[in-house]
């Protein structure tokens, strides 16, 4: 705060004290006016009185400028005077976030011999991890992590990069941006492509001219989406197999895809959170999904084996 300033917020405050003074003063001078004398101000036949000040409220007003005179002593209010305590916003600010560091870093104590998947088994540790999800992840994962259009569900074992306890935390870490490019098709493949996508996630009735013409037109898909339509997981491109929309199944839906693309956008926290925090975020997600599945093992590989079963364990979304 520059000087000038400083001086004009201490004439103001100390000049509003002052005033306050001055001003019991000459309301409590013995005027030599009568109790009850009127003022004379006269409005439809009501009349003021000009009573002194009831003493209750003459005490009041005495308090607080004892009190503002106190205050002004003690904490930073009188221009760049910073208050016999010292105190400030910011140094209450780093007292609370050393508190804050000291109580975390005794926490993760308890927990340096842990690995994610054995974070993810401890109770204590996802208790906290269900909180750090909830203040940083459920805007868009939703409560729970159940997901929403365009923001994956955490919690069912379909998985756009994969569920390796690395490649959660790499997820988390550094942000991911699955990007499906506008590719400028006419208006018969789009028609037929999005039937197509839907007889491969296992939609009954379609035409048979969908399903025969369907894979000619699919082999631009294949690049990313693979020949089976299994998806990528290296990419992020979805599963186009399982009946699991992470944009909605519906014709008009996948239309709307294929005429513009589309990109996801999972933001980077390696610097809004620490890496224990990060690790512990792995761990909790691990733990959603792991309560629908009662064999870890065979998908913390990111399990893009088919041959190991039932299409919820398979990749992408
Ligand atoms: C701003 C919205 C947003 C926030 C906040 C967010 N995510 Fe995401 N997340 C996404 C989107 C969108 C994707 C899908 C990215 C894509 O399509 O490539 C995603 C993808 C992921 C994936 C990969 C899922 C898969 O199927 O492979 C994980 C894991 C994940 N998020 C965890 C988290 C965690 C943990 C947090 C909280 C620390 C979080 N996300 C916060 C939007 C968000
Ligand atoms: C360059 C790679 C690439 C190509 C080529 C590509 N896609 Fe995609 N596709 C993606 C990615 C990545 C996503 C996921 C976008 C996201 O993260 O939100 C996606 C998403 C989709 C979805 C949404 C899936 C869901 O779960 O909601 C559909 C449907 C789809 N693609 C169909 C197609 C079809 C049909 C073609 C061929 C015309 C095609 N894609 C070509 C990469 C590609």
């Amino acid at each position: 705060m520059s000087n000038a300033w400083s001086i004009y917020i201490i004439v103001l405050a100390v000049g509003n004290i002052l005033a306050m003074v001055w001003l019991l003063v000459i309301t409590n001078r013995d005027n030599g006016v009568e109790e009850s004398e009127t003022t004379g101000h006269k409005w439809d036949g009501i009349e003021e009185l000009n009573n002194p000040l009831p003493r209750w409220w003459l005490g009041l007003f005495i308090i607080t400028i004892i009190f503002a005179g106190i205050y002004l002593y003690l904490y930073p209010g009188l221009g760049s005077y910073k208050g016999s305590l010292d105190w400030s916003q910011m140094s209450e600010y780093r007292q609370a976030r050393d508190a804050n560091a000291e109580t975390q870093a005794e926490f993760f104590a308890e927990f340096v011999d842990y690995d994610i998947a054995a974070l993810s088994r401890s109770e204590k540790a996802m208790a906290t991890g269900e909180r750090l999800f909830a203040n940083n992840c459920t805007t868009c994962h939703g409560s729970g992590g159940r997901g929403a259009k365009g923001f994956p569900n955490l919690t069912d074992n379909d998985w756009l990069y994969g569920n390796a306890p690395e490649t959660i935390l790499a997820s988390i870490q550094n942000g991911r941006a699955g990007v499906m490019p506008n590719l400028n098709l006419n208006s018969a493949t789009v028609a037929v492509l999005a039937r197509y996508v839907q007889h491969l996630s296992g939609e009954e009735g379609i035409s048979d001219h969908v399903i025969e013409s369907g894979p000619k037109r699919f082999a631009i898909c294949a690049a990313c989406h693979g020949a089976d339509g299994k998806g990528n997981q290296t990419i992020g491109a979805p599963n186009l197999t399982d009946d699991i929309w992470l944009h909605g199944g519906r014709v008009s839906d996948i239309e709307n895809i294929l005429r513009h693309g589309i990109q996801g956008n999972m933001p980077s926290f390696s610097s809004a959170l620490n890496s224990n925090e990060i690790r512990l975020l792995a761990a909790y997600v691990i733990s959603l999904s792991s309560s629908n599945n009662t064999d870890l093992s065979t998908t913390a590989d990111g399990s893009d084996n088919p041959a190991n079963g039932s299409n919820t364990t398979a990749e992408g979304e």
